[in-house]
Order: structure tokens, then sequence, then C-alpha cells
């Protein structure tokens, strides 16, 4: 009972807040306004262009490196932050120049040194909306409220704990959303980085990441084996994890949230020359213009949602069943996670992991998750499932606070319960105050209580509303005040 109704209360709160803007805006959490001296967006600040040398530099090495204040320095226990780039390898396995913001405890935990690769959901195919440029303090990047909405809860209780965290910019230069190798890798060689960086040797390294996170932390755990078996993963927790393209693709194209489609068909063609070059053989002048306006600066994921709602991709190609070509096929293949359909040897890490999905989840399919962790647990892997029964797409972000981190913790303490693979000790109640404190601390529970009882805040912070009956999202009606009205919320978040 107690479980049904916490997550009752998450959805009920659903439809009740649709807010104003709210008088006092902190600006810098919102876009259009002008920002601070020293760093600028990605699009024109040297730092993110490779030098032409890269390749001679070995995977995870640090290229170039700079001090930064980021969204995260209230709190009294980080030392400090810093920007790198490392050379890291695309799906073409040609090298590029990836960028990862990596922040240092003061107070570090007793034994291995633990680092949290945390994962954030861009969702998006300009550089503008990348993480690294999301978390400076002056940033005034149009993805700024959206990545820290959640990123407090995850990245601050790490550092709390005394853990190091390094924050990828998985997508790399080619703003590579969805594509599954490159962002893998990536994020690979960022926990290289700070290993070798900060002598971290005999680390442990666990990983978090929610949808667009979730997949390319998905993809981490499937290339460790292969690409960076050296690399000390304990274990992952993510949730609402995109795990086909083509379902994906299927699933929201036409729909509310088509805009997600299209930047991971941008960003798979990124990585898929001749897929691309098939797409704009076909590919109507008017699709080309749609699909130009999204890699435009400063579209980034509530600008995705809003601009690109209910799109039939399929009526921008001249051709009937594009998917079913052999060229597409070739990609969809190499990027999907279900065993059925792919061409390549899908690995099983044997760390223990940590997959949860919102059964109403109307931005991921639930079912290529379920598939996925069936196939996974068949090959002898080890994984807690969770099902959250009332949520969708972002309540399931929300709500999977508690019990990702509660995960997380146990990763790193050695503790995680044993489960048969596929299956899950329960539900957290998130309502359970105390509960939540036990994991995180009282000061980060009170703040899980706000975003907790607001969904259509949280809702509002990704560029979306409540759906006419509540129980979903839907693309925001005004961008703008549904965005402002999640502002004082985020920002009391990364206050400590
Ligand atoms: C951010 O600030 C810069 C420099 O003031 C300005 O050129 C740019 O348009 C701003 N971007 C947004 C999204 O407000
Ligand atoms: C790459 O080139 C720069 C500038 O010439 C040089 O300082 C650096 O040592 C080179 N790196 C490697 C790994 O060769
Ligand atoms: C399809 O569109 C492309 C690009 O606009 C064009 O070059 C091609 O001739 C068209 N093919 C057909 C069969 O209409
Ligand atoms: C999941 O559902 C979608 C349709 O919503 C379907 O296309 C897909 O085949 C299903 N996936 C699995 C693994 O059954």
């Amino acid at each position: 009972m107690k479980l049904l109704s916490h997550s009752l209360a998450l959805t009920a709160t659903l439809g009740s807040l649709l807010v104003n803007a709210y008088p006092l805006l902190q600006p810098r959490l919102l876009s259009a306004q002008p920002v601070a001296a020293g760093f600028s967006d990605p699009n024109s600040d040297p730092f993110y262009a490779a030098p032409s040398n890269i390749s001679a530099y070995k995977k995870g090495d640090i290229v170039r490196s700079r001090a930064t204040t980021s969204t995260f320095k209230d709190n009294k226990n980080l030392d400090h932050s810093y920007q790198v780039m490392m050379r890291s390898e695309n799906t073409q396995n040609q090298a590029i120049g990836g960028v990862a913001t990596i922040l240092v405890p003061k107070k570090i935990a007793d034994g291995a040194p633990k680092i949290l690769s945390y994962q954030n959901f861009e969702d998006a195919v300009s550089l503008s909306c990348s993480p690294s440029w999301a978390y400076v303090d002056t940033s005034n990047s149009t993805a700024k409220l959206a990545a820290n909405i959640e990123a407090p809860f995850y990245v601050n209780w790490a550092i709390e704990q005394g853990y190091y965290v390094v924050i990828p910019d998985q997508e790399g230069p080619a703003n590579s959303f969805i594509a599954g190798r490159t962002e893998g890798k990536i994020i690979l060689d960022g926990i290289r980085a700070i290993i070798g960086n900060e002598k971290l040797q005999n680390s442990q390294v666990a990983l978090f990441g929610y949808s667009g996170g979730a997949h390319a932390a998905v993809w981490a755990t499937e290339l460790h084996e292969e690409y960076a078996p050296e690399v000390p993963i304990i274990g992952a927790v993510h949730g609402g994890t995109p795990i086909d393209p083509e379902h994906l693709l299927n699933f929201l194209n036409g729909g509310a949230f088509s805009g997600f489609a299209g930047a991971g068909l941008i960003g798979v063609m990124s990585q898929h020359p001749d897929l691309k070059k098939f797409v704009y053989d076909h590919l109507t002048p008017e699709g080309a213009a749609l699909l130009e306006k999204a890699v435009q600066p400063n579209v980034c994921i509530g600008e995705i949602v809003t601009q690109f709602a209910f799109v039939d991709y399929f009526k921008y190609v001249n051709i009937s069943n594009p998917l079913q070509d052999p060229i597409a096929q070739k990609t969809l293949k190499e990027e999907t996670l279900l065993k059925s359909k792919a061409s390549y040897q899908i690995s099983v890490p044997k760390f223990p992991r940590l997959i949860y999905h919102a059964l109403g989840d109307e931005v991921v399919p639930f079912n290529d998750s379920q598939q996925y962790v069936k196939d996974q647990c068949a090959g002898g892997a080890n994984i807690q499932f969770v099902t959250l029964p009332l949520a969708e797409h972002v309540t399931g972000e929300a709500e999977g606070i508690p019990m990702a981190v509660d995960y997380l913790g146990q990763l790193f303490k050695g503790t995680q319960p044993k489960v048969a693979c596929g299956t899950a000790p329960g539900l957290f109640n998130t309502g359970d105050q105390s509960k939540v404190a036990a994991v995180m601390g009282s000061d980060l529970a009170s703040k899980y209580a706000q975003v907790r009882n607001q969904p259509a805040k949280v809702q509002g912070a990704h560029g979306m509303q409540p759906s006419k009956d509540g129980k979903s999202a839907a693309p925001a009606n005004n961008l703008a005040q549904a965005k402002s009205s999640a502002v004082s919320l985020v920002q009391g978040l990364l206050g400590l």
C-alpha cells in the first residue's frame, strides 16, 4: 500500500502545476542572457578543437586541461573541478578529442579511490548542449537547466561521500547522440583520464545514466571488455535506457517526442557516413531544412522537444520503408543491443547492475529494456531489474534517484543485495523521508522531496509540461515559461 501511495502521489501531482513565470528569475539558469567573461559556447571555444596530432596520444591521455567553476561549486566537500580534453576514438576507430569534467573531493573516502562516471542526458545535437558547458557556473547554455535537475543528487552525493566524479561529453565532437560506440568509448576514455591524472591506481568505478545518459552508460558497459578491460568498473546503474534505435524511432516518430527521434537520427548518421549518404540521397529539401534546424547553436533538449514535436520523418524521404533498405539495416544492426537483431556479439558484463524503467514510459520503449535484461540474464549477468509501475519517463527519472543512489552506495561498499537476475528486492518508497535521508543525507533528502513533489517543474526543466490527462509528459506549449517554472527549484538544488 505504502509503495502504491507514494507513486500515486508522484503521478497525482502531475497536471496540478503549470506555474507562471517566477518574478525572481535566476538569470544564469535561463538562456538569452549574456555569459560572464571566461568560457564561451563550445561552438566557438578553441578548447574543444582537437590538435592535429591527436592520434599521437594514447587513449585516455590528456591533451589539455583547465580549471572550472562548476555548478556544484557550493558543495562543501568539493575541492576543485576542471575540464580535460583526452584522446578518444569514434565509431570508425578514428582518434578524436573527447571532453570531460572532473570533480575532486576535499576529504577523500577511505580505502580504494572511488569514481562515479555520471552520464548526463544531453539529447540534442549541438555542441552548445555539451555537459561540460552546461556544468560551468557562468554558462548560458540552453541545456543548463535540464542538465542540473538530476545531477545535483548524483554528483553532490558522490562528492559528499568523498568520491571522485567524471562527467563525459559522451556525444563527442560530432554530437553523436545515440551512436553507441562513440558514446561508450568517450566514457571509458574519460575514466582513463581521471585515473591517470589523479593517479587513482586500484580504484573502483561505477557508472550512472538516465535516458540519453543511460544509452551512453549501457554502451560503456557493452564495450568495457573489448575497449578498456583495465578500467576497474565495479557496477553500473541506468534507467529509461534506449536499447534499439529502430524501435525507438518507430516508437517516437510522429508523436509528442519525435524530436528525440530526429536528434537520434542525426547523431547516428554522424558516425555512419553510408547511412548519412543514403538518407540525404532520398531526403526532400524540406527534410534537409528540418534536420539543419536541429544542429543550430543552443538547440538543446527543450528546443528539440518543442520545435520537433509531431514530426513524421518518413514524410521527408521519397522512398517507402527506408529502414528496410540494406544500408539502413546495416547501421541498425550495429547500433542495437537486442541479441536477436545485432550483427555483432553482445557482451555480458559480470559486474552487478541496476536497470530500471517506467512501465508507462512514453519516450523510451519499456519492452526493449526488459528484453535486453532477459538476454543478459540468460548469458549469466547480475542485474536487478526494477519496473516503476506508475511512472512515465520524466517522473521515472525523479522516482529512480533514491534507489539509484542507494545502489551506487552499495556498489562502492560491496553490499548490494544479490537477487535472481532480472528481479528486484522491491520498490524504494521515495516518500519515506527518513529512508531517503539514510541514503543521501538529510540535506539532499529534503531537496529530493521538492523534486518528488513538483513533477510539473521537473518536466518544465526539460521543456515539457504535464499531458492533458495528467498521466504523462507533453512538449511545453511555451518553452520559456516551462523553463522559468523550474528555475528556483534547480537553483535551490544546487545551493548546499
Ligand atoms: C550567451 O552569451 C553570449 C555572450 O554574451 C551570447 O552571444 C549568446 O547569444 C548567449 N547565448 C544564449 C543562448 O543566451
Ligand atoms: C602534439 O603537438 C603539440 C604541439 O606541437 C606538442 O606539444 C605535443 O607534444 C604533441 N603531442 C604528442 C603526443 O606528440
Ligand atoms: C529523391 O530525392 C532526392 C533528393 O531530393 C533526388 O535527388 C532524387 O532524384 C529523388 N528520387 C526520386 C525517385 O524521386
Ligand atoms: C517493443 O515494442 C515496439 C512497439 O512499441 C515493437 O516495435 C518492438 O518490437 C518491441 N520490442 C520487443 C523487444 O519486443
